[in-house]
């Protein structure tokens, strides 16, 4: 069985990447530092997997669990999703992103040549376009100065990684992950006050919070709120099946290929609150305020370049993603 490095395994995206794994036949290795996740979220995957995953708890900045891991399995390709990923937060505490999103990712590498593995999929994301001059995107368009510390991050992340063609990189450009499992085993943890959309919404609407606040309604869009391209994670999750499979059948035209994770369809805040009662039959309560500094007017992505070379393509729509979201909330039960 091939097995497979997954940094981050326990968190949000890293657990839905597991489980696919699984299902087509991989052997994830999770390392987690637990710094975003809990380790109950093992034992979802052990009810998705069919088997408890091996799980190493340690930190990707910490050269010796590399030599700990390669020791006892034969890793033959990384999937790094460790990072810390919260916009806002990244202007707060700027040392701590680039301590951990850079500082972690080169002491990976480092230990990825010390144990001779080459093969990468790394986590990127769509904000390393900042505000992108067409929309959408392709993967040739110019990469902007960084509208966040966690968004120069991942820039300086791709630029390691072309630097050092000894290591296969497929670099996944995230849009915005939402939903969970459909089994609702696994999902997206709420460890404090979301920043982002849709765990906000589901909570608002679950009572654990006020009414969600449309941080604004007078862009240049056709309801006046923002436009992202919103993708289930599963989805997110199998693409990233399907860029291993790239590089393990030797498919990679070269040693860095990126490709934009996304649907090609772009959503307003108002629609997707809009999906959101119309597929679970909730009532969202909302209100609509100011402008959110940082944020971008409309982005989706351009997906010729997935769909022509990755053999993938987001199956599931935006009322499938907002009723595995809600089904995924109503289970869990509010922290104390
Ligand atoms: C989406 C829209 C908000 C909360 C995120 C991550 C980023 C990247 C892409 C991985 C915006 C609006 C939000 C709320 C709102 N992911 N909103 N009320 O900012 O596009 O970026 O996904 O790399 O790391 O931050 O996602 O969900 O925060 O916002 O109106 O309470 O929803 O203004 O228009 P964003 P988001």
């Amino acid at each position: 069985m091939t097995e497979v490095l997954v940094t981050g395994g326990l968190g949000f995206i890293g657990s839905h990447t597991v489980v696919s794994l699984a299902y087509a036949g991989f052997t994830p290795v999770i390392l987690d530092n637990l710094s975003n996740s809990r380790i109950s979220v093992l034992d979802g995957l052990e009810q998705l997997c069919g088997y408890r995953p091996v799980f190493y708890e340690g930190d990707v900045n910490n050269p010796e669990v590399y030599d700990r891991i390669c020791a006892a399995h034969t890793i033959q390709a990384v999937i790094h999703f460790a990072a810390f990923k919260a916009v806002g937060e990244s202007v707060e505490k700027p040392l701590a992103y680039y301590r951990n999103n850079v500082g972690g990712l080169i002491s990976l590498l480092e230990g990825m040549q010390k144990s001779g593995i080459s093969n990468l999929v790394f986590s990127s994301s769509c904000t390393v376009y900042g505000e992108p001059d067409h929309v959408p995107p392709d993967e040739s368009a110019p990469v902007k100065p960084a509208m966040s510390p966690y968004g120069a991050t991942k820039q300086m992340g791709e630029q390691i990684l072309r630097d050092i063609p000894s290591i296969r990189t497929q670099c996944l450009r995230y849009f915005n992950p939402i939903g969970a499992h459909e089994s609702a085993q696994i999902g997206e943890l709420p460890l404090g006050v979301p920043n982002n959309l849709v765990p906000y919404l589901t909570q608002s609407v679950a009572g654990w919070r006020g009414p969600l606040t449309v941080h604004g309604n007078d862009y240049p869009t056709p309801d006046g709120s923002c436009i992202r391209d919103y993708i289930h994670v599963m989805d997110l999750a199998e693409a990233h099946v399907a860029a291993l499979n790239r590089l393990l059948g030797g498919k990679s035209d070269s040693a860095f290929e990126v490709f934009n994770i996304g649907t090609g369809k772009g959503s307003s805040v108002l629609e997707v609150i809009q999906a959101f009662e119309e597929a679970t039959g909730e009532k969202v309560p909302f209100t609509i305020g100011p402008r959110r500094p940082g944020d971008i007017v409309q982005v989706w992505a351009d997906t010729q370049k997935v769909d022509n070379q990755l053999g993938w393509k987001a199956r599931r729509d935006l009322h499938t993603m907002m009723k595995d979201a809600w089904r995924w909330q109503q289970q869990l039960t509010r922290p104390s």
